[in-house]
């Protein structure tokens, strides 16, 4: 029997909302077709954006959306995207598929999509391929109200006042796709673009995010933070987990792989929890007011991508291993809110490990989707101190490239968090394929008079289809026990189960 214990009178931190945030990008089929089919559609939508997909994204509780990359931020010209869309330039989308690229989803149809989801922006600024002056006025054409040539632009496109823009990114991956750059340059870059992100307005000052690192690159924090770190607000992560055969140089199936390769997936997502810690250490170095917050925005698994579909549009299918790498993950960054302030998984609709599928009028919601939905109510909650005892399995990494011989997994990952009506949220993830788990779980000074639960669970390559879009879903949860001060409960393999306790 393993043990659980929750402390709520230990108040850790706040568990910002947007630390369950989305990415969308101009790639694939994420924007076009996933999110926006345009107004002559017969797909149902407003002002062109597919109904069916917002009602689900709100529902899940979607709080901040990433736009426009990724890769294509730091080659995307922000004026191409607005004016009469009959005149808008088509370009070459050169990262992503090397398609036509015709721009009708620009700024303004970016922020009627976040006005419909309900839910904060977050703009990723070209610098690998853009100017300071391009990126200065795409903040005034956004967020000025005042007589300028921007705002004046922006009124003879259709919209009178200013929008909010909550966070701004100064380029993406400059280390690699955005440039190409070292960190010093980088980062002196960034100082001079930062410089005039201009904020027009007291209720709009602009959050700006630096380029941080890939993964374990500690020198790039290092010496990144080391020139911006009293000029920005956040420093940007990626982390993806992509089991690689270093024989083919390929990587594995979406839906096809053995046990092994599924703990081996979660351990590698496992890996996030050490690597954030040791980022935010390289980060207190420089900044031990921990004033700059770690920013994980772009997160996700990636794996080869769907027989017979265009290798660069990246559609990868969604099975019961990914609800699990998202159930795992968010609870770790539950447990560093204390410095993440933001994460953004990849991304969103038909692209990498994405909440939502859709083919043509179809649409499903995907594993990962259901632990989005059941999470949500993490949002915005205090952080309870808490700890699970559990078997901690090591995973043999196989002909993945980390040079590890093997990768920690523990069986039991959670989180606990409390609302501001005192219901205390436990979300508990079983990342086993083939051992149920007991605990007991004790709520320090409390005396528990309700609790209720909710499952997502299934075998681990299980995954939900056109025709068959609920052969995973959520259900109530019922193998548990109330006692004087907690629960006992037996956890089926592979599930997560999320604990609502009165
Ligand atoms: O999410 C897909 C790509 O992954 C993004 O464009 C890039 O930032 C990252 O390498």
């Amino acid at each position: 029997m393993e043990k659980y214990l929750i402390n709520p009178n230990q108040k850790i931190s706040r568990i910002n909302k947007d630390i369950y945030g989305h990415f969308s990008e101009h790639l694939g089929r994420c924007i076009y077709e996933g999110l926006f089919v345009g107004e002559d559609s017969d797909i149902p939508n407003v002002n062109g954006m597919r109904t069916d997909v917002v009602e689900a994204l709100r529902e899940m509780g979607i709080p901040v959306l990433r736009w426009p990359g990724g890769c294509f931020a730091d080659e995307y010209h922000w004026k191409d995207g607005v004016g009469p869309k009959e005149q808008r330039k088509k370009i070459l989308n050169t990262h992503w598929g090397r398609v036509v690229e015709d721009n009708s989803f620009g700024t303004h149809e970016y922020f009627e999509l976040c006005r419909q989801l309900g839910c904060d922006t977050y703009i990723n600024g070209n610098v690998g391929s853009g100017t300071v002056q391009e990126m200065n006025e795409w903040v005034e054409y956004m967020t000025f109200d005042g007589t300028s040539p921007m705002a004046e632009m922006r009124r003879q496109n259709g919209q009178d006042k200013p929008w909010i823009v909550r966070y701004f990114g100064v380029g993406n991956e400059n280390w690699g796709c955005g440039g190409n750059m070292d960190p010093e340059y980088y980062g002196c870059l960034f100082k001079r673009y930062e410089t005039y992100i201009r904020n027009y307005d007291w209720d709009n000052r602009i959050y700006r995010i630096a380029c941080g690192p890939n993964a374990e690159d500690y020198h790039w924090t290092d010496r990144v933070m080391d020139k911006v770190k009293h000029k920005a607000n956040g420093l940007s992560l990626h982390y993806y987990t992509d089991i690689w055969d270093s024989e083919t140089r390929s990587k594995k199936s979406a839906t096809e792989f053995t046990p092994l390769q599924y703990e081996q997936t979660l351990a590698q997502a496992y890996r996030i929890d050490d690597i954030v810690t040791r980022h935010i250490e390289v980060m207190n170095r420089h900044d031990r007011d921990k004033r700059v917050d770690l920013i994980v925005d772009e997160w996700g698994t990636w794996y080869e991508v769907e027989p017979g579909t265009n290798p660069g549009f990246l559609y990868q299918q969604n099975t019961m291993r990914d609800a699990m790498v998202a159930a795992l993950t968010l609870n770790i960054f539950n447990k560093h809110s204390d410095r993440i302030r933001m994460a953004n998984i990849a991304q969103t609709v038909n692209v990498l490990q994405a909440v939502v599928l859709t083919d043509g009028e179809k649409m499903l919601l995907t594993p990962t989707y259901h632990v989005f939905r059941m999470y949500k109510e993490h949002q915005n909650n205090t952080l309870l101190g808490s700890y699970i005892t559990t078997p901690v399995q090591d995973v043999p990494c196989g002909k993945s490239p980390s040079d590890r011989p093997t990768a920690p997994l523990p069986q039991l990952i959670e989180s606990a968090s409390v609302d501001e009506n005192g219901t205390i949220w436990a979300t508990v993830v079983n990342t086993s394929y083939d051992k149920a788990a007991e605990v007991q779980c004790q709520v320090a000074d409390t005396a528990v008079q309700t609790v209720k639960a909710q499952i997502l669970t299934g075998d681990i390559a299980q995954y939900n289809t056109f025709d068959a879009p609920q052969t995973v879903q959520t259900a109530d949860f019922a193998d548990f026990s109330v006692t004087n001060d907690g629960f006992k409960a037996v956890l089926p393999p592979c599930s997560v189960v999320r604990f609502e306790i009165r």
